[in-house]
């Protein structure tokens, strides 16, 4: 039941704050201010050594941000690839290792058998999944439930930033067992995860001014997002967004990437998405969005308001709450989930169904 939308993605963008909301409260032990992993899902993390991640699609992005975290709240490296190479690729595996696999549906056909080999290398299996009774669920030793609830939209949207939210308190949970995170860090870090959902459903209201960016994203033939840190995999998230459901092509990049190649793209025609909260990184992107208005790229700014008063030379500037750096991802995937939305819908694009995608792709 699509309620008084238009579209379930439209829906399920909206629910973000609640779902988040539910999918934490399965993780944290609201009145201690602590993470409290679910029943039967309890891991030491101080015994690894490294971490396997995989998955695919926005479901990898949300593993990509994962990695920042783990390597910095934890000092854990983590391998990461998508479901479809890692297999192929042949790491070398830990026997007794943990791979940690992200699915919405659990079905996946990559993702599955990046399981079942992950297991026949002897390793114990973690999952991030949404369909609990799916195949991934059953299969994995534990698992770490998102409580998106059903996601219809073919572009995934509430079942990404539970992931993000699940995943955040798994790297707090490592730091504290790997003893990086004092008990102090880790009750901050666990506020700023409680004090999500408002900031999302304050990031949901810039909708109205980022529907008026649709006439020009529809006219445009490529676009660029860019983050550096965190963002980066949220510029991956948002290309990969505009692209399912409006077929406009877009691409993500490493901010420090686009002089290696990508700036030759840009022109007066092509919208730059930046995504850059105020944080130590700031700078370094702020002089990218320069080399971009150099070359007359139309720049659309998502900051917060101490960038917003940075900004430069932008075409649009939209200002998110201030936030601890650590929750920027959550919060930053939103807008460019309602700015694909917006041009699809304004292009007249089936969003829920987008041509030749499948809600789960059960083939490899
Ligand atoms: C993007 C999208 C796909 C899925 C991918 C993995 O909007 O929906 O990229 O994220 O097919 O699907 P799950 O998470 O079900 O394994």
């Amino acid at each position: 039941d699509k309620g008084n939308y238009r579209h379930f993605m439209a829906k399920e963008i909206a629910e973000q704050p609640e779902v988040v909301g539910h999918t934490l409260a399965r993780f944290i032990d609201m009145s201690a201010g602590r993470i409290r992993l679910p029943e039967g899902a309890d891991v030491d993390f101080a015994k690894l050594d490294r971490l396997a991640i995989s998955a695919c699609g926005t479901a990898f992005y949300a593993g990509l941000v994962a990695r920042y975290w783990f390597e910095k709240f934890a000092r854990l490296p983590v391998d990461i690839d998508i479901a479809s190479e890692f297999r192929y690729r042949e790491p070398p595996l830990s026997p007794g290792g943990l791979a940690l696999l992200i699915s919405q549906s659990g079905e996946t056909a990559d993702t599955l058998a990046t399981l079942r080999h992950c297991r026949a290398q002897g390793m114990r299996i973690g999952a991030v999944v949404n369909v609990p009774t799916s195949t991934i669920a059953r299969e994995a030793d534990l698992v770490f439930p998102t409580v998106a609830g059903v996601e219809v939209g073919v572009a995934s949207t509430k079942a990404f930033t539970c992931q993000l939210a699940v995943l955040a308190a798994l790297a707090i949970k490592a730091g504290r067992d790997r003893g990086v995170l004092s008990v102090e860090d880790e009750t901050k870090l666990v506020s700023a995860l409680v004090e999500l959902p408002r900031l999302m459903a304050e990031a949901l209201r810039l909708e109205p001014e980022i529907e008026k960016l649709a006439t020009t994203f529809a006219k445009a033939q490529d676009v660029l997002y860019l983050g550096r840190g965190t963002s980066f995999p949220i510029a991956l998230e948002g290309a990969l967004k505009l692209k399912e459901i409006s077929y406009i092509h877009a691409e993500g990049y490493a901010a420090g990437e686009l002089k290696h190649g990508p700036i030759a793209l840009v022109d007066e025609s092509v919208p730059v998405v930046v995504l850059a909260p105020f944080d130590p990184l700031f700078e370094k992107t702020a002089s990218n969005m320069q080399e971009v208005a150099a070359r007359g790229g139309k720049i659309v700014l998502f900051t917060d308001a101490e960038g917003a008063a940075h900004a430069g030379d932008a075409f649009a500037v939209l200002t998110l709450p201030t936030a601890y750096a650590f929750v920027s991802p959550m919060l930053y995937a939103l807008p460019i989930q309602l700015l694909a939305y917006h041009t699809a819908t304004f292009m007249g694009t089936d969003v829920d169904q987008p041509r030749n995608l499948a809600k789960s792709v059960t083939v490899e």
